[in-house]
């Protein structure tokens, strides 16, 4: 058997009265794409925040590759190999796109001293033109970010988590804001991304069509806790899911 690559146990968090997220465990196996559904509210980005060092869990364990991480801090969960986007952009609009790939690793780059003292850009351009090309943006790689598009936007950010050369990403609504004919391609670029870059993802998305089409397993979460896991084809025909969510 496989071990996971992430593996969340009895993960609690709370916000005053709001029990946000209520004691969620799954794992996560090397090289899976694992989708997050759930309504607004159901607790995701609290999930995702707590697993990625942003807010500290009341309770639960979070183990990568059987170490455990919990309480670990976002730069050191970088340095382990774990990435992530935010629901909302996180570029810099007045820098161009080559120099918002650079700047998103150098974060993660040793400490400020050897940064100081590095040749040139130590290996950071190559590294952001071979994610320009793959994300197919080098048309736009010298604009300023803030004049693109907003799913063009998305995209630049989607590839600066990739800087840092990440076993592990986890995506806050990649979709999201996205004009519907973007949809297919950053669907595309992910598959393409676990292939070539042996990848794994968490997609948290309410868009359903790229979920079922994009994860190979899915955990739905309502009212901070999980209702279920299973492939697209299961999710799709569990009756309680269709209740709660997915039957309109
Ligand atoms: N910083 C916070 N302070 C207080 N309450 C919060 C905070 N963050 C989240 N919550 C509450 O916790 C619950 C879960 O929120 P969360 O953002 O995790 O949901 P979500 O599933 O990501 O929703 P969405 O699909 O809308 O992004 C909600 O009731 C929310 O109002
Ligand atoms: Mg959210």
């Amino acid at each position: 058997m496989t071990s996971p690559l992430l593996k969340v146990t009895n993960l609690k968090k709370a916000y005053g009265a709001i029990q946000a997220v209520g004691g969620v465990s799954f794992e996560v196996m090397p090289g899976e794409i694992f989708g997050v559904i759930g309504p607004n509210g159901s607790g995701k980005t609290t999930m995702f925040n707590s697993v990625l060092g942003q807010i500290t869990p009341d309770a639960g364990t979070i183990e990568l590759k059987g170490k455990t991480i919990t309480g670990l801090s976002p730069l050191e969960l970088s340095r382990r190999g774990v990435g992530r986007t935010f629901q909302t952009l996180q570029v810099f609009g007045k820098m161009t796109v080559r120099d918002n790939l650079i700047v998103a690793a150098q974060e993660h780059h040793g400490s400020m001293l050897s940064r100081m003292f590095a040749p040139g850009d130590s290996g950071l351009g190559a590294k952001a033109d071979a994610l320009i090309d793959q994300f197919r943006i080098r048309h736009v790689a010298d604009s300023l970010a803030g004049t693109l598009s907003y799913g063009q936007q998305k995209l630049v950010d989607i590839a600066m988590a990739f800087m840092a050369e990440p076993d592990l990403v986890l995506l806050d609504e990649p979709c999201a804001g996205v004009n519907p004919s973007l949809v297919g391609g950053i669907s595309s670029l992910l598959k393409e991304l676990n292939k070539t870059r042996k990848g794994s993802f968490v997609v948290i998305e309410h868009n359903m069509d790229f979920v079922m089409d994009l994860c190979h397993r899915i955990m739905v979460m309502v009212e901070g806790r999980v209702m279920a896991i299973g492939t697209p084809a299961e999710i799709r025909a569990n009756k309680q899911v269709l209740d709660a969510y997915l039957g309109n």
